[in-house]
């Protein structure tokens, strides 16, 4: 193992757990599907998952039951085990890194979003009311599952949120994962999963360069965010299908800064004209922009750019720079 933790891939759910000196933590939707594992763990919190998960408001009692629960396990010994989505895994993340000063932590992604982005890259997370993320810390976690029989169980809806987190990895990393990505005509979760050991090491090979968020390295992660976040938050799309629209807006814009000439993308991209209605529907671009703190510096903005699939880069803009394109990009 290195500081960053293991990637492990298998069919089925771990069954070598030292599950004593576990305490697990994990999605109460998931004990329909996987109660027989679930319940092999004495010590175990069921959570709702979601941002009211993260909210600091709750941390308190959570930490109560948490500590409960592993009264009894030698504080060396203790492990949290996140089982769930994005959300589980910022907040047991979390809890992990405070509890005890600091106990082992395992990652057990249930969506794709999850095995794909958040349970990798130690960031965890908790909201302050509306602020999102305000919290956190960064700790790796010390072995990842990607469980196939967890992750093909995910309703195909919920697939197609998760491509536009897919086509984003694709576009940063290039190569075989890009190819793929432009020859598949109906990716599904066999394809997804298919692919995952190359979209996490995508991701991976960034945050090794920039662990601790000190050097800009990962910022590109946030490729088609600056756009996404704010087609998420204002026209209520799942963050997968406004990343994807965000994505192809950064296209755009670097093909408009002669980047590029001419890119081939993957069929099932958004239309041209579904991002036109997106970025017209939106109300006061400016205010919205202005809030993301992640990429926002009064009148700057660290804007993600693609030269061609594997070299993506981060140029400061100028706010109005964007705004024009913003313009540009709905007529
Ligand atoms: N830490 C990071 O690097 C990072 C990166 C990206 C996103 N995030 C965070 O991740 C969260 C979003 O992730 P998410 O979409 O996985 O969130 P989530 O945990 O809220 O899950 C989304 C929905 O899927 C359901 N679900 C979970 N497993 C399922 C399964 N196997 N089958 C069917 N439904 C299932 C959940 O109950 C929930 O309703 C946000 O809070 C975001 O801030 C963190
Ligand atoms: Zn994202």
């Amino acid at each position: 193992m290195n500081s960053f933790g293991r990637a492990h891939f298998s069919d089925q759910l771990p069954t070598s757990l030292d599950r004593k000196n576990c305490v697990l933590i994990y999605d109460q939707i998931l004990s329909r599907q996987h109660g027989s594992w679930i319940r092999k763990f004495p010590n175990r919190l069921a959570v709702k998952s979601g941002e009211t998960l993260k909210d600091v408001k709750i941390l308190p009692r959570h930490l109560t039951a948490i500590l409960n629960l592993s009264a009894d396990i030698p504080r060396t010994q203790l492990t949290v085990v996140a089982f769930g989505g994005g959300s589980v895994g910022d907040f047991a993340g979390f809890v992990a890194s405070v509890l005890k000063r600091g106990v082992k932590l395992i990652h057990i992604p249930s969506t794709w979003l999850a095995a794909m982005d958040s349970a990798h890259g130690g960031k965890t997370a908790l909201n302050v009311g509306q602020a999102k993320n305000q919290i956190g810390s960064i700790y790796f976690a010390q072995d990842t599952y990607l469980v196939k029989k967890v992750l093909l169980k995910v309703p195909r809806t919920q697939v197609q949120d998760a491509l536009g987190e897919f086509y984003k990895m694709a576009l940063i990393s290039g190569g075989a994962i890009w190819k793929a990505a432009v020859n598949e005509a109906s990716p599904d979760g066999d394809f997804l999963w298919r692919h995952l050991r190359l979209v996490i090491r995508g991701k991976m090979q960034i945050v090794k360069k920039d662990p601790f968020e000190t050097k800009g390295i990962r910022h590109l992660l946030n490729l088609g965010h600056t756009v996404g976040h704010v087609l998420e938050t204002e026209l209520g799309l799942s963050h997968g299908r406004a990343v994807h629209l965000g994505t192809l807006f950064s296209l755009n814009w670097s093909c408009q800064q002669g980047f590029f000439k001419f890119m081939l993308v993957p069929a099932l991209w958004p239309s041209q004209s579904e991002l036109k209605r997106s970025l017209k529907a939106v109300k006061n671009p400016r205010q919205k922009l202005r809030l993301d703190k992640k990429t926002s510096d009064g009148d700057a903005i660290q804007f993600v750019f693609v030269r061609k699939p594997g070299r993506v880069f981060v140029r400061k803009m100028k706010m109005k720079d964007l705004l024009k394109e913003w313009k540009r990009q709905c007529q």
